[in-house]
C-alpha cells in the first residue's frame, strides 16, 4: 500500500440491476491535485464520488483514503472527506447558522477551530446577514455558497465536489476557482466533475474522461491534447467522448 497516496481506487464496479454503471475502475490521487473529471451524463461520474463517499457500495473494488480501507473503517475515513453532491440539500426551516452548527457538531469540529473557521468562511464567500435567516428564502447561489463553508468547516483533506459552478455569478464562481487553487497549495486533494470545459482547463492539475462507465484517459490538458491531436479543450473532449 502506498501510504502517499491520497486517494486509491482498485477496480471498483458498480452494478444496478443488471446494468453496469462502472466497470472496473483504478485511480490514484496525490496531496496538491485537482483532478477533474468529465465526460457524457449517464457516464459514472456521480456514482464515482457517491462511491468514495461511501453513499453507494461497490459491488467490486477497494478505495483507500490515506491509507484507510473505507470499507473496513467507514468512519474514519469520512472524516476525511468534504463533499458537495450534485444537488445539495440544506434543510428549508434551519437558518444557514444553524445548518452550519449541525454540520460542525456531526464531524465534531472543535469550538475555538468552529468560531475562527466559520467566521474566515463567511466572509469569504460573502453571506453577511443572510446567515441568520432561513435557508428556505434563500437564492440558489446563496445556498450553493453555504454548501461551500459546509465543505470546508472540518478542514477536509479530500474534497470531492459534483457540479460545483452550476447557478453561480461570476464573481462567487471566481471565489470558488479561487479556493480550490488554494487548497491544492495547501496539499489537499480536490476530485471535481463537470461539465464545465473552461473551469477544467483553469483549474486542472490532471483531468479524467469518463464515459459508458470506463475511464477511458487520464492526463494533463497538454498529455490529452497529444492523444487527441487536438488543442482546444471543447476539441479534445469532444474527440476523445466520440463514439
Ligand atoms: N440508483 C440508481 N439506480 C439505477 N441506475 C442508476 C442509479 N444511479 C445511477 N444509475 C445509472 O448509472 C449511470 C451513471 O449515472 P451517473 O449519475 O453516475 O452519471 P453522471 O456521469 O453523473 O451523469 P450526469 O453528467 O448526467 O450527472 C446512468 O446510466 C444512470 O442511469
Ligand atoms: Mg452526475
Amino acid at each position: 500500500m502506498n501510504d502517499s497516496k491520497r486517494l486509491i481506487i482498485k477496480d471498483l464496479k458498480k452494478e444496478f440491476n443488471g446494468f453496469w454503471a462502472l466497470k472496473g475502475l483504478n485511480l490514484e490521487l496525490s496531496p496538491g491535485e485537482i483532478f477533474v473529471l468529465l465526460g457524457p451524463n449517464g457516464a459514472g461520474k456521480t456514482t464515482t464520488l457517491k462511491l468514495i463517499t461511501g453513499l453507494l457500495h461497490p459491488t467490486q473494488g477497494e478505495i483507500f483514503i490515506e491509507g484507510i480501507n473505507i470499507k473496513e473503517s467507514p468512519i474514519k475515513a469520512k472524516s476525511l472527506i468534504g463533499y458537495v453532491p450534485d444537488e445539495p440539500f440544506i434543510y428549508p426551516k434551519l437558518t444557514g447558522r444553524e445548518f452550519i452548527n449541525l454540520v460542525a457538531s456531526i464531524y465534531r469540529v472543535k469550538k475555538a477551530d468552529y468560531e475562527k473557521r466559520s467566521k474566515e468562511l463567511f466572509e469569504k464567500f460573502d453571506i453577511g446577514e443572510w446567515i441568520d435567516e432561513l435557508s428556505e428564502g434563500y437564492s440558489h447561489g446563496m445556498k450553493q455558497r453555504i454548501i461551500m463553508c459546509q465543505l470546508l468547516l472540518h478542514n477536509p483533506v479530500l474534497i470531492l465536489i459534483d457540479e460545483p459552478l452550476v447557478g453561480l455569478d461570476p464573481k462567487t464562481a471566481r471565489t470558488v476557482r479561487e479556493t480550490f487553487l488554494s487548497l491544492k497549495d495547501q496539499k489537499k486533494t480536490l476530485f471535481i466533475s463537470t461539465h464545465t470545459l473552461s473551469f477544467a482547463r483553469e483549474v486542472a492539475t490532471r483531468l479524467g474522461i469518463i464515459n459508458h462507465g470506463e475511464l477511458k484517459f487520464t492526463g494533463t490538458l497538454e498529455e490529452l491534447a497529444e492523444i487527441s491531436g487536438r488543442k482546444n479543450i471543447e476539441e479534445i473532449y469532444l474527440k476523445l467522448t466520440e463514439e
